[in-house]
């Protein structure tokens, strides 16, 4: 029926040795392409987070953009992108960590975040948990304040939240 609430896994297609052997990869892709499921996804995430103080949103590259800026825009903040290196024009901290499958280097543009500021990290989905544990490394050396952590989709099973330890983790999708 119309009034049914919309189940966001339902748009979640599994992609069996992607981007290579051994990995289940969640596709996101039917979710973004469905409006309904899209608006759902961003409403819920924003709601989560009304009352939150919620100053600056920081989304990581490439599909905690996706996320990121709607969510900027659902909670009236500004938007900060943490990017793939050599990317940003002006002056930029940066970290290198390990992903679920090869390494990476990202980067934050220095004057981004202020001291202080109350910070809402946003990516797509948490794996190992090493890209949003760099993302917080960045947040960190400029002072900012992390107060929450937000996903559309948690792989629970690779146990990425242990390395979130102290912090608000909210995922709107488990597996
Ligand atoms: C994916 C995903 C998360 C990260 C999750 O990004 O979007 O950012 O991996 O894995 P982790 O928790 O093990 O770090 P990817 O590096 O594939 O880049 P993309 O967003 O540009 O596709
Ligand atoms: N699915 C989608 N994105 C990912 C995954 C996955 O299993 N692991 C790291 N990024």
């Amino acid at each position: 029926s119309p009034s049914e609430p919309i189940r966001l896994e339902d748009r979640i297609r599994d992609i069996q040795d992607f981007p290579q052997k051994g990995v289940l990869f969640k596709d996101i892709t039917p979710l973004l392409q469905d409006a309904a499921a899209f608006r759902a996804a961003m409403d819920r995430m924003a709601a989560h987070y009304a009352g939150a103080g919620i100053e600056v949103v920081v989304g990581v590259e490439s599909r905690g953009f996706i996320f990121g800026a709607p969510l900027a825009y659902l909670l009236n903040c500004g938007f900060v992108p943490v990017r793939k290196f050599g990317k940003l024009p002006s002056e930029t901290v940066s970290v290198e960590y390990a992903l679920e499958y090869g390494t990476n280097i990202v980067e934050v543009h220095k004057d981004a975040i202020k001291p202080g500021q109350r910070v809402l990290i946003v990516d797509d989905l948490l794996a190992t948990g090493g890209t949003v544990s760099a993302a917080m490394e960045l947040v960190e050396k400029l002072g900012g304040h992390i107060a929450g952590i937000a996903f559309l989709v948690e792989l629970s099973f690779l146990k990425g939240r242990e390395h979130l330890k102290g912090h608000d983790v909210f995922a709107l999708i488990k597996y």
